[in-house]
């Protein structure tokens, strides 16, 4: 539903460094989800939960769903991080109750495997799946693309899947001598940018990277494999879509946000649930907008523990651009209650 007039939406004012008019904007990480029936009802359609990324009319419907619901002021396509690694040609399953399940990468010979040139042809239905997201949404509702980080969509290729500390991941890392995970991280670097400049150009008005995995990192490995290759992303983006603001979210980042943030370029930074306000405002210079950072598990128990949590978050943040959000994503048992209450006590403006 486009509007008559032009209306800029409240995540692009705060992403560029205004703080909009009322409350701050929110949308919420993993808003698309097993907590929400009728995404459960459509999830049961289809064979996988790859197969839903891939089908451009269930994968909009889906991205559609919590906007409606809770009028939030940002939709996320609906996809994965691990789309990158399927399209270069890895092997990957989504088995129930044990998280992806991916075929090794772990030498030069399992890179030869990968085929970049082909990741186009696969990732297409997604771009599909964006435009016809922007074309339903309405003219205040930003549209958020993403991809995973390339050191985060490293683990699961060199791990074979998630894992706890990252392990085989850290040791490939430092083993940089033989020449795969340079090569790896190069070669994610050019195919997320291509896959995010795609998704800018099909219509998504901001993107997000997500790292998830940054905080697992040495310092010196933090420098080589989280903000380098960032700042590279960020790079090749910016010179095809100058506009498009990025969020960065190094989640677990601790005492490097300010090198992350200054090192990579990002516009705005995602902010996990461990960061104090009033720290965060003495790391970063005055106007960068910051989007955060609610414990999951505060918003899944609810009531006057939320409020508190909401209200110091609201007041935290009240001097510089804010997006309200988690520190990670919602979680499957999240009452839907909880999330109607928390959009009230956001918009009810607390700390303003
Ligand atoms: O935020 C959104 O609503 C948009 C969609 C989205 C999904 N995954 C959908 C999803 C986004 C942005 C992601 C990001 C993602 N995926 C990350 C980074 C953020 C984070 O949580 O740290 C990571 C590490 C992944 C990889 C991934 N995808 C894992 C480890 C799993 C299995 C664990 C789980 O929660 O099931 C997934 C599956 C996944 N991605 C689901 C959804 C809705 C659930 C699968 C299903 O419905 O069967």
């Amino acid at each position: 539903m486009a509007m008559a007039t032009k209306v800029k939406p409240a995540l692009l004012m705060a992403l560029q460094g205004q703080r909009p008019p009322g409350p701050p904007p929110i949308w919420l990480m993993r808003q698309a989800g097993r907590y929400l029936p009728e995404y459960r009802a459509l999830r049961a359609e289809v064979d996988g939960f790859l197969a839903l990324c891939y089908d451009p009319a269930r994968a909009a419907e889906v991205t559609l769903q919590p906007i409606r619901r809770f009028d939030f002021d940002a939709a996320i396509l609906f996809s994965d991080i691990l789309v990158v690694p399927h399209a270069l040609g890895q092997d990957i399953a989504f088995r129930a109750g044990e998280g992806p399940v991916l075929g090794a990468v772990t030498g030069l010979g399992d890179l030869a495997g990968l085929q970049p040139a082909k990741a186009a042809a696969v990732y297409a239905p997604v771009l599909e799946t964006v435009a016809r997201v922007r074309d339903q949404l309405p003219a205040q509702k930003a549209l958020i693309g993403f991809a995973g980080a390339p050191w985060t969509v490293a683990t699961y290729m060199v791990e074979g899947g998630g894992s706890k500390d990252q392990a085989a991941a850290r040791r490939r890392a430092f083993e940089a001598a033989d020449g795969f995970f340079p090569a790896l991280i190069d070669m994610l670097v050019a195919t997320t940018a291509e896959y995010m400049i795609a998704q800018v150009r099909a219509g998504a008005d901001a993107l997000q990277i997500f790292d998830s995995w940054s905080g697992s990192l040495a310092a010196t490995a933090f420098d080589d494999w989280v903000i380098a290759p960032t700042k590279a992303l960020v790079t090749r983006i910016r010179a095809a879509c100058p506009e498009v603001p990025i969020i960065g979210f190094p989640k677990g980042v601790g005492a490097r946000l300010a090198d992350y943030v200054s090192g990579t370029g990002v516009d705005a930074v995602g902010l996990d649930a461990s960061l104090p306000p009033a720290w965060v405002g003495r790391q970063l210079p005055e106007g960068l907008a910051v989007q955060g950072n609610l414990d999951p598990m505060a918003l899944l128990a609810g009531g006057a523990a939320l409020q508190r949590e909401v209200e110091a978050i609201l007041q935290g943040f009240a001097d510089r651009p804010h997006v309200f959000n988690l520190g990670h994503g919602i979680v499957p048992e999240t009452p839907i209650a909880h999330v109607e209450d928390l959009v009230a006590m956001v918009r009810k403006g607390s700390g303003q």
